[in-house]
C-alpha cells in the first residue's frame, strides 16, 4: 500500500493510504482525544465525537472516520475544534452518574481521565448537572458482569469484542436515542453455553458501565472493611 505525507499541527507526517486521520496522528504521538476508537476495528464507530479535527479546505471531521489524502493539513488544537470536543465530552457526562470520588472505576476510568485533557471539570454531582433525573437500575441478570446503565457512554467496544472473540455477541444495544442501553441478558442460553468468562468486555469498557461480578463483590467486601 503507498504512504501518503500529510501535515498535523506542522508536524510532517508519513501514513499509509487509507490510514484514519486518528491513527495517524497517534502513530505521530500526537494525541487527539477518543473513547469508542478501536484500531484493529475496520468500522470505525464514530460514536463519541470527541475526536474532532479541522482539515484544511474541507473544516471539522471526526478523525477516526476520515482516511489521510496526501497533502492533508490537520489541525487538532482550533478554538474550534477545542469548543466541539467539550460540548462532546459534556454530552457524555450530562447522562453520567458522576461520583468519580466513590467509584470502583476511577484509578482507571478513561472518560475521567479525558476531563482534564478537554479541559471540562467532572468528578462530583456538583461539577454538572445530570439530563435524566432518575437512575436507572444496574443490570445483574448476566450470569458474569454487571451492567450500570448510568455510567455507559455507549461507545460499543464491549459489543464490538465480545463479536470478534466469539464470532457472535452475548451483549447488545437495545430501545433508541436517549433511552439506549446495552441488553446483557437476551442471549443468555447462548452466553451459558458458550461465553467463557474471559472478562474482555469489562476489560475494554472505559468506564465503569461494565464489571465482573467476582470482582466488584471483592471490591465492595474492601470498601465495607476500611
Ligand atoms: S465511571 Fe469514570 S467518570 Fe464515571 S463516575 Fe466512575 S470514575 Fe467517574
Ligand atoms: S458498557 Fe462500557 S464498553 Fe460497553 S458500550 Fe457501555 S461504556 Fe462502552
Ligand atoms: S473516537 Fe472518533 S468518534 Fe469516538
Amino acid at each position: 500500500m503507498d504512504s501518503v505525507e500529510i501535515k498535523i499541527d506542522d508536524k510532517p507526517v508519513k501514513a499509509k493510504e487509507g490510514t484514519k486521520i486518528l491513527q495517524a496522528a497517534l502513530d505521530a504521538e500526537i494525541y487527539i482525544p477518543n473513547l469508542c476508537y478501536i484500531p484493529e476495528s475496520e468500522l470505525p464507530f464514530g460514536g463519541c465525537r470527541l475526536c474532532y479535527v479541522e482539515i484544511e479546505g474541507r473544516g471539522l471531521v471526526t478523525s477516526c472516520t476520515q482516511p489521510v489524502t496526501e497533502g492533508m493539513v490537520v489541525k487538532t488544537q482550533t478554538p474550534a475544534v477545542k469548543r466541539l470536543r467539550q460540548t462532546a465530552y459534556k454530552l457524555l457526562i450530562a447522562y453520567h452518574d458522576l461520583d468519580c470520588p466513590s467509584c470502583w472505576k476511577r484509578k482507571k476510568c478513561e472518560l475521567l481521565r479525558l476531563s482534564a485533557k478537554v479541559k471540562v471539570k467532572a468528578k462530583t454531582p456538583e461539577d454538572f448537572r445530570r439530563l435524566p433525573t432518575e437512575f436507572l437500575p444496574l443490570d445483574e441478570t448476566n450470569p458474569f458482569i454487571i451492567y450500570d446503565p448510568n455510567r455507559c457512554i455507549l461507545c460499543g467496544k464491549c459489543v464490538w469484542v465480545c463479536t470478534k472473540r466469539n464470532g457472535e455477541t452475548f451483549i447488545d444495544f437495545a430501545y433508541r436515542g436517549s433511552n439506549t442501553r446495552l441488553n446483557i441478558s437476551s442471549n443468555i442460553p447462548l452466553m451459558e453455553e458458550k461465553c467463557e468468562d474471559c472478562g474482555e468486555c469489562v476489560a475494554i469498557c472505559p468506564t465503569a458501565a461494565l464489571g465482573l461480578k467476582a470482582e466488584l463483590a471483592v471490591v465492595e467486601k474492601v470498601s465495607e472493611s476500611t
